[in-house]
């Protein structure tokens, strides 16, 4: 089930010289290829901002409910402050014309939509959304039918006809879908579910009741292993090169929604602009906590032009409505803090302005909209409290200490946490009051229950000359991360499933692990250490991985590579190379576990890409981490 990365090149013994095992013209899966091959198309340099009509309204969404925010998005402020999306989700569709296939929308509830012509079309509302200075967004999904389909309870908003005049996913029509959506209709965003490929097989009731027509499925929830990853990606590619020819000067926001299964976590960055890890997002601390863990340790995974997406902003109800300002700063913090999109999905007509409030924190907007683009990444990590650090584009830091929990805890922050040197002050505002404070080495910082505390910090840099690739995850890539079998994310929080409550066997703990890369921590989220020696910085990984790394000006890569003490399989040689634009520059010996780290460095001056790869040609399974110590960019 390894992804295959893009653009396997062949490779000669020549350039792998010392290393076992590859005859020449053989295809290696680890070759370099000089190029970034995360997502850039599409309009997502920073994370998106707007407001998305489903945790509201779930399919019962219309015209002046949507006008209503747009308009609440402009009078409040809020778009100048850069919420400019306008998305309508699952319930607009009526039907799929048998006669050409065209898809009708539900003109009762978006009258005008209505026209002459009798077809009707979205342009009049696109247009109104566009002259308000916003942007707007439609739905789909990759197979015949949409999630609401799939699991309507009674009174939704669900398409109406025969069995085919209600199939109004992209399934064999996205050609004609993407283009009626973007050339025609004029939309600017798509958010794309997965239910079609998903819940109609032949064995469901609503498809052997005749209800829908049977389509095998592709995803399984439960398991990657029993997914079909490559067909996943396929259909999901397919959108975007249709996106490609019918939004030709780029500005689209593809929005990927299979709730992290299929593997998606490790490719949805190559094809798509934002990319759901999780399942949905429900007004309850606990399901907000599910979708947080979900995303919150894969900051190598998100990159200008491609998000992690925990889902959308509940702040406006439940556990997030104005009797918990807590709580509602802390979903709003924690999301800034992660570059995930901030999507307003509240009834903003009826928002009291303490929460206008939150959504409008210039300080926490400009952390989410930083242009390093670097989502936070884990400093403290605990099922209490966690302190999360973000390399903000002009050297500062913005920390968030999260109390997780039910009790009061005192936390240390210490200016090793910031990669900030312990000799020098650091000062920090909080993002919340404008207060500032100053500290020599740490500070005691007191957080509430389920409260985040949110800094500007500045201070002097542990690494003058440099940055360390854990300090600007937005450049690293981690094209193929060695993942052999990609099981379950263990580290997620699992509360009872929002869709499903206590139905079925519920979202079991799994003792096992992904083995993603990881900033400043092994694939398991150990500490790095090589030989008993820790480092506090680098790059965890596991064997059989290449890393993209962007270069814009710094002279020199340098790090200290080995097996990581946590290795299961001690006895594999791992061999570390680095390339400049597809070329190599140095490499390392076979080095096994309990080897101290070698020094890996290379002069990168005018060279854009690096690439790190480590190879362990006899390796089997997830079983070898390896650790790029101390990895840094230095000028
Ligand atoms: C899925 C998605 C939600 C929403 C609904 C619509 O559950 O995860 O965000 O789009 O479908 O039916």
């Amino acid at each position: 089930m390894q992804m295959i990365s893009k653009g396997r090149i062949l490779i000669s013994l020549v350039m792998l010289a010392g290393s076992a095992g590859l005859s020449a013209q053989t295809p290696d899966p680890l070759g370099p290829t000089g190029r970034w091959s995360a997502n850039e198309a599409g309009s997502a340099a920073l994370p998106p901002m707007g407001w998305n009509s489903w945790n509201a309204f779930f399919t019962q969404i219309d015209e002046e409910k949507l006008l209503g925010a747009a308009n609440k998005i402009v009078e409040s402020g809020l778009s100048r402050k850069g919420y400019r999306y306008v998305n309508i989700d699952d319930g607009w569709a009526l039907k799929r014309r048998t006669t050409d296939s065209k898809l009708l929308i539900r003109d009762d509830k978006f009258p005008s939509t209505r026209n002459r012509s009798g077809t009707p079309s979205f342009r009049p509302l696109t247009d109104r959304i566009h002259a308000m200075g916003l942007k707007a967004g439609i739905y789909s999904d990759l197979g015949r039918n949409t999630c609401s389909q799939a699991y309507a309870t009674g009174g939704e908003q669900l398409p109406q006809g025969t069995v085919a005049e209600r199939e109004v996913g992209l399934y064999g029509h996205v050609d004609q879908d993407i283009r009626l959506f973007f050339a025609d209709w004029g939309f600017d965003a798509i958010k794309i579910d997965g239910c079609g490929i998903r819940a109609f097989s032949p064995d469901e009731e609503i498809v052997r009741s005749g209800r829908f027509r049977a389509l095998k499925p592709l995803i399984d929830q439960a398991s990657v292993t029993r997914s079909d990853v490559p067909a996943v990606r396929e259909l999901f590619a397919d959108i975007n090169r249709a996106l490609g020819r019918y939004s030709p000067d780029s500005d689209y926001m593809l929005s990927l929604c299979i709730w992290g299964s299929a593997n998606v976590r490790a490719w949805g960055k190559d094809v798509g602009n934002i990319s759901r890890t999780s399942d949905d997002i429900s007004a309850n601390w606990s399901r907000m906590l599910t979708n947080y863990d979900s995303a919150v340790r894969r900051a190598f995974y998100a990159h200008p032009g491609s998000w992690n997406d925990p889902d959308m902003l509940f702040i406006g109800t439940g556990d997030f409505d104005e009797n918990h300002i807590i709580e509602a700063r802390s979903h709003f913090a924690l999301w800034s803090m992660m570059n995930a999109p901030l999507l307003i999905g509240t009834d903003l007509r009826k928002t009291p302005q303490a929460l206008i409030d939150i959504f409008g924190n210039a300080e926490l907007i400009a952390v989410n909209q930083d242009p390093a683009g670097n989502q936070a990444v884990v400093a403290f990590d605990s099922d209490a409290l966690q302190i999360l650090v973000k390399t903000l584009a002009n050297g500062e830091k913005a920390v968030a200490l999260f109390n997780r929990g039910m009790a009061p805890v005192d936390a240390v922050l210490t200016s090793d946490h910031l990669k900030f040197s312990g000799t020098r002050e650091v000062t920090l505002r909080d993002l919340w009051t404008g207060e500032v404070s100053r500290f020599l080495k740490e500070a005691k910082l007191h957080v509430e229950p389920r409260q985040t505390l949110v800094f500007r910090a500045s201070g002097t840099r542990q690494l003058a000359s440099g940055l360390y690739l854990s300090e600007q995850p937005g450049r690293v890539n981690p094209a193929d991360d060695g993942t052999v079998n990609p099981l379950p994310d263990p580290t997620i929080y699992r509360s009872v499933p929002g869709w499903r409550g206590t139905r079925g066997m519920g979202e079991r703990p799994i003792y096992a692990g992904w083995g993603g890369a990881m900033p400043d921590a092994t694939p398991y989220n150990q500490p790095l250490v090589v030989a008993g020696k820790p480092y506090p910085a680098g790059v965890g990984v596991l064997a059989n991985s290449r890393i993209e790394v962007r270069n814009e000006g710094f002279a020199r890569f340098s790090a200290d590579v080995g097996v990581d003490d946590s290795a299961e399989d001690g006895g594999q040689p791992v061999q570390f190379f680095l390339y400049g634009d597809g070329k190599p520059l140095a490499n390392t010996p076979p080095l096994r576990r309990g080897e101290p780290a070698r020094p890996l460095s290379a002069d990168i001056r005018g060279i854009s890409i690096v690439e790190m790869v480590a190879r362990a040609p006899d390796a089997k399974g997830n079983a070898v981490p390896v650790t790029w110590g101390g990895a840094a960019l230095l000028r």
